[in-house]
């Protein structure tokens, strides 16, 4: 792989021109989002897709999310814009909500992992959209991750990751959500969810009531099905530190660490809970938005701090509380206890 001297910049008239003049030659460039981290190319050259799989490491059958900052955009992408996702779009967009579409002739197959569909989203980040005016062309953002890595919600976790693979990372400070967006398709009258994310269930209820919640969103999908979102059976989000979820209330937690847990053991708690345990904690927010912007950054602490084990409390199921549920799952390898 070619080798760069990484160059971090704050967002600035130059930066961002600079950034546009690589997107649009073909390099890529680390932006900031309101979701997490991308690691940007040109979503309309096949060669700049092939990079994003070799600099995160990804397996190139798992499509990327192409970026645009008007509605309009949308029309050369994609074949078909039905009225269903025509009406997400002026309710969720610009904002942190990806559909899935049927992908026109622009759209290299390298950049849809080989699928005929395309997943489009409208960020809302003012950096964000300034880039891609920039480079003048839709752009393809992967989280700016290593391949099974937590997303990067700071600069410094994409230059953690992407140093010496990339020119450029724009530094546009801690993400405002912390997870990646919602990823949702069309059935006839149905939007079904394939990742959550901060536009929940809930949200989307106000445009159909015929919302699914698809099977692999906090269920393991076994060897034989063929996952709706490739990127749904791929391990996730992972530290190396081992996380193990205890799903119950903060009283049978506490008995569970007492009885369980190791000295060594952390503890990954909410901020308020008042524990009684010799084990060392962190913890990563008061409720579910708190616990979204966290959740990553987290989850490389434990790393730094060069933690074997975790017991992290349950977050909530249901609003972005399914976001989180969702990514600590997978960085848990679906490892859950009920108490
Ligand atoms: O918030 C986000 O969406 C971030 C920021 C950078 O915008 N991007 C992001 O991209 O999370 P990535 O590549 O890490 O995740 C894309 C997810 C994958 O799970 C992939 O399988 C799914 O979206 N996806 C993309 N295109 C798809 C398609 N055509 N059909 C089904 N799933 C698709
Ligand atoms: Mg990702």
């Amino acid at each position: 792989m070619e080798s760069y001297e990484t160059k971090v910049l704050e967002p600035s008239d130059e930066s961002i021109k600079l950034a546009g003049e690589l997107l649009r030659n073909g390099e890529l460039v680390g932006i900031p989002t309101e979701t997490v981290y991308g690691l940007g190319g040109n979503a309309l050259e096949s060669s700049s897709a092939e990079k994003i799989f070799k600099a995160k490491g990804r397996p190139s059958d798992n499509p990327l999310i192409v970026h645009i900052t008007e509605i309009d955009d949308i029309k050369p992408l994609v074949t078909d814009f039905p009225l269903l996702a025509q009406k997400c779009a002026e309710k969720f967009w610009p904002g942190p909500l990806t559909m899935i579409l049927p992908k026109s002739e622009k759209i290299p197959p390298q950049t849809s992992g080989g699928l005929d569909t395309v997943g489009i989203r409208m960020p809302s980040d003012k950096i964000a959209r300034a880039i891609i005016k920039s480079a003048g062309v839709p752009i393809a953002a992967p989280s700016a991750n290593l391949s099974g890595s937590p997303s990067p919600t700071e600069a410094v976790h994409v230059y953690e990751d992407m140093k010496g693979r990339i020119p450029l990372i724009i530094d546009g400070k801690n993400s405002a959500v912390g997870v990646e967006s919602t990823v949702i398709s069309f059935e006839k009258n149905s939007i079904r969810i394939l990742r959550p994310g901060f536009i929940s269930a809930e949200d989307l209820t106000e445009v159909t009531p015929n919302v699914i919640i698809d099977d692999g969103v906090i269920h393991m999908l076994g060897k034989d099905v063929v996952a709706k979102s490739p990127g749904m059976k791929y391990r996730h989000y992972s530290p190396k530190a081992e996380v193990i979820i205890i799903d119950g209330n903060l009283e049978n937690y506490e008995k569970f660490i007492q009885e369980n847990a190791d000295e060594t053991d952390y503890c990954m708690i909410f901020d308020n809970d008042k524990l009684n345990v010799r084990n060392s904690t962190i913890k990563y927010g008061k409720n579910s938005e708190e616990q979204a912007v966290k959740l990553f950054s987290t989850l490389r602490k434990l790393d730094e701090l060069g933690v074997k084990r975790a017991y992290a409390r349950c977050p909530e199921k249901n609003g972005v509380g399914l976001a989180v549920y969702n990514r600590l799952l997978r960085a848990a390898g679906f490892q859950v206890i009920k108490v």
